[in-house]
């Protein structure tokens, strides 16, 4: 199905019984609502989920011209309200937790509980700024094919590659499917994104922080961190995992979220 708000056009599915808990889920990037696949699947039976394809990826399409994260945070409260849902639980992994992290300051009566899943609150420093950059050149010189391998390189634990080709297979296709120009406007979006480190203080729903114990990108000893900062949390890390460790590993996945909403709701 899809939303259109002015020239955004979101794709989301809305699966499970309508009147139970909304767990929304939020990708990385630039990956697509599928990598929540396992999740949809198992949660759907007993919750109500929600998972989208932000702007700019999968079937999702843009707006006019640039924008900011701030926009991805308006795209999931539109989204929201779209579907009538006065609380539901935020799930980002990654790019997906700085979006719910933003839209937790934001719009904090909106959120029942939020799930960190391999992601950070920091804002990109300077080396992560010029890495962007040179991320932009290479991609406009070269296409998305070698940054999705250079990208895949980075997203999973060492077994995943040796044990789970597929997984590896799936979230490379969807990043090579993802237009230069999307990937290339994604990158301002990240590099441009605030730093939402201190209102980590301010997070006053129940909270869960996974992390994959392999992840290099937004490893488990800064997950740990984020967690000692938030009041109502708790921290688990997923063994054989990396970074999209909801799909390296769904069943330890799964458990502890079930875990996390058993004790929510
Ligand atoms: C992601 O998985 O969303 C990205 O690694 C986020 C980032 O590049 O900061």
């Amino acid at each position: 199905m899809f939303l259109t708000h002015k020239k955004v056009k979101i794709y989301y599915q809305d699966k499970g019984p309508k009147n139970a808990t909304p767990i929304i889920f939020l990708h990385g990037f630039p990956l697509t609502h599928a990598m929540w696949a396992h999740q949809v699947d198992f949660f759907s039976k007993n919750f109500r989920t929600i998972s989208y394809d932000l702007r700019m990826h999968g079937k999702s399409k843009s707006g006019d011209g640039p924008i900011f994260l701030e926009d991805h945070v308006d795209d999931l409260i539109h989204l929201q309200q779209h579907l009538k849902i006065k609380q539901a639980i935020w799930v980002g992994l990654s790019m997906g937790g700085y979006i719910v992290l933003r839209a937790f300051e934001r719009y904090p009566d909106l959120c029942m509980g939020l799930v960190l899943s391999d992601t950070k609150s920091e804002a990109d420093n300077n080396e992560g700024k010029l890495k962007r950059a040179a991320g932009l050149k290479d991609i406009k010189k070269n296409g998305v094919a070698p940054y999705a391998e250079g990208a895949v390189s980075t997203l999973f634990a060492e077994q995943t590659f040796q044990n789970q080709p597929k997984v590896v297979d799936l979230a490379y296709k969807m990043i090579v499917s993802t237009p230069v120009k999307n990937i290339a406007e994604t990158l301002l979006v990240l590099a441009a994104r605030t730093d939402t480190t201190e209102g980590l203080g301010k997070i006053n729903v129940p909270t869960l922080v996974l992390v994959g114990e392999h992840d290099v990108i937004t490893p488990a000893e800064n997950a740990k961190k984020m967690h000692q900062k938030i009041k109502k949390s708790s921290f688990e890390k997923i063994s054989n995992a990396g970074h999209l460790s909801n799909m390296e590993n769904p069943k330890s996945f799964n458990q502890f979220l079930l875990n996390f909403l058993q004790n929510l709701t």
